[in-house]
């Protein structure tokens, strides 16, 4: 039995340890906003918070995460500056990097309130967008920041 916290609630769940922690989220416990991407920690789609950490869930065995905090893109309130801002600056395309997206520029803003474009880029640069919505995250992340978004980027 895998016994830890997931969104402030602890969890208990009967899986072998070695089960991806992705598989346990989106299988055993109906949080969906996880996705699946590459499955081999290349892509970012997976990324959830362990201990206030971002980490690829899809290369995570759950064993890894017994008695610790895990934080899912559902456990991030509709009204946080981040969702708020992606939803301002039209961020997602089809959408399905962007739960991975905003777990890695949550984790970027609680570690750099004040993040500058090689800060973002730098820390954003493990999560793909087949969308190319870069600039949009980039200045979403800068409107969550409380920074105006670089004036003249060109838009994507
Ligand atoms: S699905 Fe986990 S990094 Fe791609
Ligand atoms: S919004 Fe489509 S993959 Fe990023």
């Amino acid at each position: 039995m895998i016994v830890f916290n997931v969104n402030g609630k602890e969890r208990r769940v009967d899986v072998s340890p070695d089960t991806p922690l992705l598989w346990v989220l989106r299988e055993k416990l109906g949080l969906t906003g996880s996705k699946f991407g590459c499955g081999e920690g290349l892509c970012g789609a997976c990324t959830v918070h362990v201990d206030g950490k971002p980490l690829r869930s899809c290369v995570t065995p759950v064993g890894d995460v017994q008695g610790k905090r895990v934080l899912t893109i559902e456990g991030i309130p509709e009204n946080h500056p981040v969702k708020k801002a992606w939803l301002a600056q039209e961020v997602s395309q089809c959408g399905y990097c962007q739960p991975g997206q905003i777990m890695t520029a949550v984790a970027l803003l609680e570690k750099k309130p004040k993040p500058t474009d090689a800060d973002i880029d730098s820390a954003m640069s493990g999560n793909l967008c087949r969308c190319g919505t870069y600039g949009r995250i980039r200045r979403a992340i800068h409107a969550a920041s409380g920074k105006s978004a670089p004036k003249g980027g060109k838009k994507s």
